[in-house]
């Protein structure tokens, strides 16, 4: 027999996979600024990482089969650090990675005080999602644990485990797994 799949726990997991792609961001800023350069195909991959795992794979399970759970079961605390905490925040980080595109194709453009755009946009990202997974590991996932009841949280585990397997055939979190270790091979010093 199979061992259920806990969703909140494979969130949390998922965490530190994307603090890892965090540290690469931050790197590659500084590296920018110490040499002036950019590498537009690193960046583009950091922002592809960012979008297709920390977002659509990750936010994707936030949003559509916890925080959703949360808010319809949870009482008005939970509506509350969903809708006005959460969901903002998700929203911040995809302004940040829209920017950062923008600024990249202008620095590719010859624009190089564009630079200024590229660091501070993907360097507030790393801020803003360091303190987002903080503060979800801290508060919000524990509090789904306390407030929804055992039979809601078990449906939610299931309703993960197909979400999972369905991007598991599409190769999606072998082939992100993938990015970051090269990336980080080339950005983080060992
Ligand atoms: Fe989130
Ligand atoms: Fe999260």
């Amino acid at each position: 027999m199979s061992t259920q799949l806990n969703g909140i726990k494979l969130m949390v997991e998922e965490h530190v996979l994307i603090k890892r792609m965090l540290k690469v961001l931050r790197n590659a800023s500084y590296m920018a600024i110490q040499t002036g350069g950019i590498n537009y195909d690193d960046f583009a991959e950091m922002i592809d990482f960012v979008r297709s795992y920390a977002d659509r794979h990750h936010h994707g399970k936030e949003e559509l089969l916890l925080f959703n759970e949360m808010v319809a079961h949870g009482g008005p605390a939970a509506e509350k650090l969903v809708t006005h905490g959460m969901l903002v925040e998700h929203d911040l980080g995809r302004l940040h990675m829209a920017e950062l595109e923008k600024a990249l194709k202008a620095h590719q453009e010859g624009d190089l005080e564009s630079i200024v755009d590229i660091v501070a946009n993907a360097v507030s990202y790393t801020h803003l999602l360091h303190r987002h997974i903080d503060k979800e590991d801290g508060v919000v996932y524990p509090f789904a644990e306390r407030s929804l009841d055992a039979a809601l949280l078990s449906e939610i585990d299931k309703k993960c485990e197909a979400f999972e397997k369905e991007a598991d055939v599409k190769g999606i979190q072998a082939h992100f797994t993938l990015v970051l270790e090269k990336l980080e091979s080339k950005y983080i010093m060992k």
